[in-house]
């Protein structure tokens, strides 16, 4: 769905919905019939309206992922509750200089975002290049995982699970498991990628291509970098291009180790020990193509390196130990700067238009993706080494016992919203902070 002259209106209606994947009938929760919901491409400077009318047993909500708009109002406000039946209409304005790239939406009611991501529902936002970058074809591929039990049920997650993260058995590519892709060789695709994993990382690569990559969330790198993995955390986007060459491949995801709470969690999810899981196979066959124009360079990104920061803080992400719950260990109760979510408090207040510099620890045995919406961060030292490049994301990864140190500019946008482990069931379990502007 494109906009057009400014403005992109859809209708969003979220339901359980029978789907099919890998030739099952799945009962799923889907955004307007499908698994994903429609992508939404817009442009700097348009207005986006969704009318969510949300079908579900539950009450939900919608937050677009990444998108630097207001907080307030009807615009990218999670504090809204959009009960079982009932619609909600949003307008979000993007201002005239609205990075492109790769962002997303789902849900976002507390206590209920694991359960409805994990159902089925989120969906890419793009937000188009002012000058288009040459390709020969474009793909989203929004990457997801899910658990289904014999009648194609989606089982709830159990309390382990929730500890350390769910992580679906399939991994789905657009709601498929392993689609084909076929392009031919010399042709540049551009693959935008997103990790809507309630948990799990995706460490991927697709061998013998040559991967070209522009960005991570909504940071572009001057000039694109070659790569041969990209790793994305629970709610991170990658921008990628794929030169064909000749031959077929496999999309993998590698294993990743995340840790697991209290260093003894055994079989809870499978990103941390399972060998390489296959997610798409590209076929490049054919008669080669002549290749396209050059990648331009791309603005040079803001630098907060040398700007003047008014103020230093650290959020401090733990798994305290909560009440007992058996299984030897006791269950881990996640918590930021030792306090868990509470919607009537505002845990960090910031002063608009200035720049401050966050030092990310993580005290556990396992990593979190840090998020906070609306103000991305730049990226400025992971474990005490200064990052030599600009790196602007909107979720960060700490590994288990480690710093990361940000900055952020508090700028165009004032109100109140939050920060969080995109984890999201350390998120529904209380991993969330709320942030004020003004
Ligand atoms: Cu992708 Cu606060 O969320
Ligand atoms: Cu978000
Ligand atoms: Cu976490």
């Amino acid at each position: 769905l494109h906009s057009v002259n400014g403005a992109l209106d859809v209708a969003l209606k979220s339901s359980p919905q029978q789907v099919t994947i890998a030739g099952r009938d799945v009962r799923a929760l889907s955004y307007n019939g499908g698994v994903p919901g429609p992508t939404l491409r817009v442009r700097a400077g348009d207005t986006l309206s969704v009318s969510l009318r949300n079908g579900l047993k539950d009450p939900s909500n919608l937050h677009v992922h990444g998108l630097h708009v207001s907080p307030e109002n009807n615009s990218d406000n999670m504090f809204i509750t959009v009960a079982a039946g009932d619609s909600f209409d949003y307008q979000y304005e993007l201002p005239a200089n609205h990075p492109p790239g790769v962002y997303w939406y789902h849900p976002h009611l507390h206590g209920f975002v694991a359960d409805q991501v994990f159902g089925g529902l989120y969906g890419a936002i793009i937000v188009e290049d002012p000058e288009p970058i040459p390709a020969d074809r474009e793909r989203v591929l929004v990457i997801s995982d899910i658990t289904l039990d014999s009648a194609g049920n989606i089982p709830s997650a159990t309390p382990m699970e929730k500890m350390s993260g769910r992580e679906g058995e399939l991994v789905l590519v657009n709601g498929q498991l392993t689609p084909g892709i076929a392009t031919r060789p010399g042709e540049r695709e551009r693959w935008r990628i997103v990790n809507a994993c309630v948990s799990r990382y995706l460490r991927l690569r697709l061998d013998g291509q040559k991967l070209t990559l522009l960005g991570v969330d909504s940071g572009r790198f001057e000039s694109a970098r070659e790569v041969n993995k990209v790793v994305l955390a629970p709610g991170n986007r990658a921008d990628l291009l794929v030169t064909g060459s000749a031959g077929t491949s496999t999309l993998s995801a590698l294993s990743y180790d995340r840790g697991s709470a209290g260093g003894m969690m055994m079989g809870g999810g499978s990103s941390r020990g399972a060998d390489e899981i296959a997610l798409a196979t590209l076929t490049v066959a054919g008669e080669a193509v002549a290749p396209v124009a050059a990648i331009p360079n791309q603005p040079v990104p803001r630098d907060l390196r040398s700007a003047t920061v008014t103020a230093r803080r650290e959020l401090v992400f733990a798994m305290g130990t909560g009440m007992g719950m058996g299984m030897g260990g006791g269950m881990m109760s996640p918590t930021i700067n030792g306090r868990a979510f509470d919607a009537s408090r505002i845990d960090t207040t910031v002063q608009f238009d200035s720049v401050e510099e966050w030092l990310l620890t993580n005290t556990s045995t396992l990593d979190h993706p840090v998020h906070l919406h609306v103000w991305p961060m730049q990226i400025i030292e992971q474990d005490g080494r200064p990052v030599d490049t600009m790196m602007w994301q909107d979720v960060v990864n700490v590994p288990a016992r480690s710093s990361t140190r940000v900055r952020i500019a508090f700028d165009d946008f004032s109100g109140r919203t939050v920060y969080h482990c995109h984890i999201l069931d350390h998120e529904d379990d209380g991993m969330m902070g709320i942030i004020n502007a003004n």
